[in-house]
């Protein structure tokens, strides 16, 4: 067995590639080999992102797509597999935390967005992609990027918490279904990573200062501390590791 990650010949999905923690993931699963096509709305955070990584061994290719969509996911898997082959890894990555308040504040509106969003993209994209996986004989892998909010409930963030306790249910469900196929499905549940996704709380000194605190490590991570952990899982390194959730958090969790 490789001591580094070999994904040479590999195809993967990420969505959400273009910035954060989907592109630190991009990154290492391109440099591992994998070819990569990274989707998102924003075509030029995707192009951005494929021109930084342009001289890594796997190739990128961006492509657009709203994951709440089922038309565009659809159209999303199409063109992956003309242009690369079918699927062998997929990152749901993508999502988005609107309705941030006191739980009566959100409304259904909000609330069929975040499911839209945050789980139903996972769950059209697997079956896109898993019934290929199947026939196929050769496994694969899924990467859900969940969070320690779907673990314990995150203040004021109901539907964050909510949509991302289901993703971590979903993730285990498919793993004892998908098991005898070799198809292997994680969850990686982040802490507080120093995105634009949660500027919110890190740039807010009082919030920030009480996840120091609250973390045995003392500070908030980065978008590569998590992005080694989907490249384990992403290979054959993880072939004995399905079913689990796995904080990167600084110990948050823990304690
Ligand atoms: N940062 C944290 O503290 C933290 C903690 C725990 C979990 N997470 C999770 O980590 C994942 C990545 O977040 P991040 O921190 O890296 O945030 P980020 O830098 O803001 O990235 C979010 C990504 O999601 C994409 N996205 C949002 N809405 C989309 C839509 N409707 N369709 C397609 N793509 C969409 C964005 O691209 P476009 O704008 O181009 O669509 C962007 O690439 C998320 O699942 C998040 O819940 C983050």
């Amino acid at each position: 067995m490789a001591i580094i990650p070999n994904l040479q010949g590999k195809v993967a999905l990420v969505t959400g590639g273009g910035r954060g923690i989907g592109k630190a993931i991009t990154y290492r699963l391109a440099a591992a080999g994998a070819n990569v096509v990274i989707a998102s709305r924003k075509m030029e955070n995707l192009e951005a992102t494929a021109r930084e990584f342009a001289a890594l061994p796997g190739k990128i290719i961006p492509l657009a797509c709203h994951v709440g969509r089922k038309e565009q996911l659809e159209h999303l898997v199409e063109q992956t597999e003309t242009r690369l082959g079918p699927v062998d890894i997929l990152v749901n990555n993508s999502a988005t935390n609107i309705g941030q308040g006191p739980a009566l504040n959100t409304d259904e509106d909000m609330l069929d967005k975040m499911i839209e969003v945050n789980i139903k993209s996972a769950f059209r994209l697997v079956r896109l992609i898993v019934p290929a996986m199947i026939e196929r004989k050769c496994g694969g892998s899924i990467i859900n990027i969940a969070s320690v909010a779907g673990l314990r409930p995150q203040p004021g963030g109901l539907l964050y918490s909510f949509t991302k306790a289901g993703l971590l249910m979903l993730t285990r469900s498919w793993a004892q279904e998908f098991g005898k196929y070799r198809i292997r499905v994680n969850a990686i549940a982040p802490g507080l990573i120093q995105t634009d996704f949660s500027e919110f709380l890190w740039q807010d000194e009082t919030r920030r200062r009480q996840f120091e605190q609250a973390t045995p490590l003392g500070r908030i991570g980065q978008a590569e501390e998590v992005a080694g952990l989907a490249l384990y899982l992403a290979s054959d390194e993880a072939a004995f590791v399905t079913g689990q959730v796995m904080a990167v958090d600084g110990g948050f969790t823990a304690v």
